[in-house]
C-alpha cells in the first residue's frame, strides 16, 4: 500500500473515531430475501462468478515447489492446480481423459506424475498424457496430443487465480486491478507460509458469508467474547478497487495516533485491513500475519469455507512461537465461526417468510454497493 494511501485511510478513520460517528454513505437500502434462497438466482451467480470469473485458488506457499499440487472445486469444476517443473503454475480439470475418474483425489501433496486411480493412465506435471497401460487396445488414441483439460491460471502478489471455464480468455488477469495487486505485494504476502488451515461446510448462502465481512456493526455483539474489545464500535470504512473491496477495521489503539507524528503511523498496527476479493476470497491483513478465507458455494444454501493462517516463515522457529501461532489461528477460527453460525441462522430464518427484504443501514453501505455490483454483473435485479 502506498504510504500516501495508508496515511489517508488512517486520517479518515481517526477523524471518524474522534467524532464518534461511523462511516456512512448513500441511503438505507433494501435487499430482497429471495436473492439468498432462490435456486435460479444461485445458478446465475454460479455461472457468472464461479465458472466464468477468476477465482482465488491458493496461496503461493501451498504449491511452493515443482510437483506440489492442490485440488479445488472451482464452480462445478474439480480443479487440479500444480507447480510445474519450470516453476510456473498450471491448472487442469481434474478429470481423466479415459473414462472420467478424478485423477488426483488428494487435497494436496507432491508428485512427479499423476496416476489415475481407476486404470492408471499417467499424466505429467504439464498435464500431458505420459503412459497408457495396454495401449494397443486404443488404436485410435493419439497419446502425444491428449492431455488433461487446461484451465487459465495466473500467479501474482503471492496468490494463484484460476478460471473454471477452459475456453476463458487467458488475459483474464486484466480483471485484477494493478492497484490491488500492488497493495497485496506491498504487504509482502508472497513471503508468507501456511501455518494451519480449517475447513468446514456451512448451511448458508455464499452471499451471507461475504455480507458478514462487509460491516462491523455486529462486532461488539457477536464477537463480545473474542475480538470485540480490540476494535472500535462500528468503525469500519471501505473503498472499492475494481470489483474488490478494501475495508479498514480500526483497533482501539487507533486513538493513540492523535498524539503521535504521522511518521510513526502504521496501518497494520492500528487496524485490520480486509480485502473482499470478488467473488470467492477474503484476505485479512493483520499486524504480523494474514488470514486467507476461501469461499466455495455448493448449493443455494450451502457454502464450503477454508480458513488459512499465513505467517512469516522465520516466525515459526521455536516451540513458543508455534504455541503463539496455534493460539492465534484458534482465535481466528473461533471468531469466524461466530460469523458463520449467525449466517446459518439467517439462512434458516430466510425460509420463514418473516422478511421480504433485509435492510442495510447507511453505515452498512459496503453491503449495498456490493449487492448493486452483483445485480449489475447479472444484468438485472
Ligand atoms: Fe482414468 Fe481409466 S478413468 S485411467
Amino acid at each position: 500500500m502506498q504510504r500516501a494511501k495508508e496515511l489517508e485511510l488512517l486520517s479518515n478513520c481517526l477523524a471518524l473515531a474522534k467524532a464518534k460517528t461511523p462511516y456512512m454513505e448513500g441511503d438505507e437500502t433494501l435487499v430482497p430475501v429471495w436473492k439468498y434462497t432462490d435456486k435460479a438466482r444461485f445458478d446465475r451467480e454460479y455461472e457468472a462468478f464461479f465458472r466464468a470469473a477468476p477465482n482465488l485458488v491458493a496461496h503461493r506457499s501451498q504449491i511452493a515447489q515443482p510437483g506440489d499440487f492442490i485440488t479445488r472445486q472451482v464452480g462445478a469444476v474439480p480443479a487440479l492446480v500444480v507447480r510445474g517443473s519450470d516453476g510456473s503454475v498450471n491448472a487442469f480439470v481434474n478429470v481423466c481423459r479415459h473414462r472420467g475418474a478424478i485423477v488426483e483425489p488428494r487435497k494436496r501433496g507432491h508428485c512427479k506424475r499423476f496416476v489415475c486411480p481407476y486404470h492408471a493412465w499417467t499424466y505429467r506435471l504439464d498435464g500431458g498424457l505420459d503412459r497408457v497401460r495396454h495401449q494397443d487396445g486404443f488404436p485410435n488414441l493419439d497419446v502425444a496430443s491428449t492431455s488433461l483439460v487446461q484451465l487459465p491460471a495466473f500467479e501474482a502478489s503471492g496468490f494463484i487465480w484460476a478460471v473454471a471455464d477452459p475456453t476463458a480468455n487467458a488475459d483474464f488477469v486484466a480483471a485484477l486491478p494493478t492497484a490491488l495487486l500492488d497493495e497485496l505485494k506491498g504487504f509482502d504476502c508472497a513471503s508468507l507460509d501456511v501455518f494451519d488451515s480449517d475447513s468446514r461446510t456451512w448451511k448458508a448462502n455464499w452471499k451471507l458469508i461475504v455480507d458478514g465481512g462487509l460491516e462491523s456493526y455486529h462486532f461488539k455483539i457477536i464477537h463480545r467474547d473474542t475480538i470485540a474489545k480490540s476494535f472500535l464500535d462500528n468503525g469500519s470504512s471501505f473503498e472499492f478497487i475494481g470489483d474488490h473491496i478494501r475495508s479498514v477495521l480500526p483497533r482501539t489503539s487507533l486513538l493513540s495516533l492523535a498524539e503521535r507524528p504521522q511518521s510513526e503511523w502504521d496501518i497494520r498496527k492500528h487496524t485490520n485491513v480486509l480485502y473482499s476479493l470478488f467473488p470467492n476470497a477474503s484476505l485479512l491483513v493483520q499486524e504480523d500475519h494474514v488470514v486467507l478465507i476461501l469461499i466455495t458455494p455448493l448449493s443455494v444454501g450451502e457454502t464450503g469455507i477454508e480458513v488459512t493462517s499465513l505467517v512469516p516463515t522465520s516466525a515459526v522457529r521455536s516451540e513458543r512461537a508455534i504455541r503463539h501461532w496455534r493460539a492465534n489461528h484458534a482465535l481466528t477460527v473461533t471468531t469466524l465461526r461466530e460469523d458463520f453460525e449467525i449466517a446459518e441462522q439467517v439462512q434458516r430464518g430466510a425460509a420463514s417468510g418473516a422478511n421480504e427484504h433485509y435492510r442495510f443501514a447507511r453505515f452498512e453501505a459496503a453491503l449495498s454497493r456490493w449487492h448493486e455490483l452483483i445485480d449489475m454483473k447479472l444484468g438485472n435485479p
